[in-house]
């Protein structure tokens, strides 16, 4: 490994030519759960509830891979489109889930978060993922995100909406939005207190980024697979991470 030159070490500059890193924060397009039960004959809430389990997995593997940030995509703001049956089961899952394993996650030390609009989501759902965040706000282990009526664009627009209304009540002054920078605008995104994802791992097969954190992916590594998500493993999670370590990133530089 090359000797990161000293005025690197003085500024909080990412090092681009430091291999070998575990990425701090993972995100996650968890896709294939219908694709995976339709293989068997079975119905698509089949994928769903087995790919609960793999969440779980994940989560602990992230944990003991020393990943900080784990990112998971569960319901996106397009999913609306989907049949009223299927969007009453998923949305049900995480009730399910943190009914089952809250208690493992608190006894982890991981810190649970929502990202995207949490208002239209079932009075329970809404309720128990509240319950979570609030009895594991002072934990300082692997924080799990959980993007769950999440948009990208729609995070973007309410950003914007919010920096108009901070103008109009002046808490903006129009003198500061002149100098407003990127880091300024990224505490108006549900991530404002989250660093960017440096490896994004999407199952499945798909490669596409299905309106995911489009502002916070600018420079993460991409890493694809047609696993679908209720067989993907630990392993595989290694596998990522391993090639991970071999990227080189640039950030436009040398
Ligand atoms: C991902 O699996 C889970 C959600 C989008 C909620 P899908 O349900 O998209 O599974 P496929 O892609 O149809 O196989
Ligand atoms: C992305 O998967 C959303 C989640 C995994 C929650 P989709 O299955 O909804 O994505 P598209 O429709 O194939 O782009
Ligand atoms: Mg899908």
């Amino acid at each position: 490994m090359k000797i990161p030159f000293l005025n690197h070490l003085q500024t909080s500059e990412p090092l681009p030519y430091l291999e070998g890193h575990t990425p701090e924060h993972i995100a996650i397009i968890m896709d294939g759960n219908g694709r995976w039960a339709r293989n068997r004959g079975m119905p698509r809430v089949a994928g769903h509830k087995e790919g609960v389990s793999v969440v779980f997995k994940i989560v602990k593997a992230a944990a003991k891979s020393g990943v900080k940030v784990l990112t998971l995509y569960t319901f996106s703001t397009e999913n609306w489109k989907r049949p009223k049956s299927e969007i009453n089961y998923i949305l049900r899952l995480p009730k399910e889930f943190l009914h089952v394993y809250l208690p493992d996650l608190i006894s982890n030390n991981v810190r649970i978060k929502v990202i995207g609009d949490m208002n239209e989501l079932p009075a329970s759902t809404h309720e128990t993922l509240q319950y979570a965040m609030d009895r594991t706000r002072d934990n300082d282990g692997l924080q799990l995100n959980i993007a769950l009526n999440y948009g990208s664009r729609n995070e973007i627009l309410n950003a914007m909406k919010a920096m108009v209304k901070d103008l109009n009540n002046t808490k903006l002054s129009m003198d500061e939005l002149d100098a407003l920078d990127e880091r300024q605008l990224s505490k108006y995104l549900y991530t404002a207190d989250i660093q960017d994802p440096d490896l994004l791992i999407r199952t499945g097969g798909e490669k596409r980024l299905s309106n995911f954190l489009l502002w916070q992916l600018a420079y993460t590594e991409f890493w694809f697979t047609d696993v679908l998500w209720p067989d993907f493993s630990e392993n595989e999670f290694l596998d990522a991470l391993e090639e991970y370590r071999q990227r080189k990133r640039r950030y436009g530089g040398l």
